[in-house]
């Protein structure tokens, strides 16, 4: 049978996502005694089906917490809300990502994992998502200094 309920489309604002997603993670964020900091404007989106869009950010978020050292950072910053198109980055100053793995983490599913490390399904799902909702992904990582993602929402959404 089909199933239809990712078919909604919200109109809604990325900010009060983002800050739904923290809420859950908050007791993840205060036990890694990491600081975060949301500079976000009010911008809305549309043509977009928020519960998607919510595991999107918490995929992300997720691996910002998972991946950082105890007492780190994340900043969650967006850019070009008045603009063509609109981004929402998440970046953290955890472990990085080396050059080589760069280019297979929405795909790849690790082949052997523990409970403790996860699956690796969050990204190909994070990349599920955003096929299906329209939105660009971007990563840019340093190893040993921290990652960077950024999710773009296109003229659709605005
Ligand atoms: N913010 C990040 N910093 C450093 N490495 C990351 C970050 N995000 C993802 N990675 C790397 O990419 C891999 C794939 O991420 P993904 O979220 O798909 O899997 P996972 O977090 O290991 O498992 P799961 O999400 O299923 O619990 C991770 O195992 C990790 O090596
Ligand atoms: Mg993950």
């Amino acid at each position: 049978m089909d199933n239809n309920q990712f078919a909604d489309k919200d109109i809604l604002i990325t900010r009060e996502v983002v800050e739904q997603v923290v809420e859950e993670l908050q007791h993840r964020i205060e036990q890694k005694e990491i600081v975060l900091d949301i500079q976000l404007a009010h911008t809305s989106v549309k043509n977009i089906n928020r519960d998607l869009l919510f595991q999107l950010f918490y995929n992300i978020i997720n691996n910002a917490i998972k991946f950082n050292k105890h007492g780190g950072s994340i900043q969650i910053t967006d850019q070009g809300a008045s603009n063509k198109s609109y981004t929402v980055f998440i970046e953290d100053s955890g472990a990085g990502i080396d050059e080589q793995q760069l280019g297979e983490i929405f795909y790849r599913f690790k082949k052997v994992a523990t409970r403790a490390e996860g699956y690796g399904l969050g990204l190909a799902i994070v990349d599920s998502i955003a096929r299906h909702e329209g939105l660009l992904l971007n990563v840019a990582s340093e190893k040993g200094k921290g990652t960077r993602f950024g999710v773009t929402f296109g003229v659709n959404h605005l």
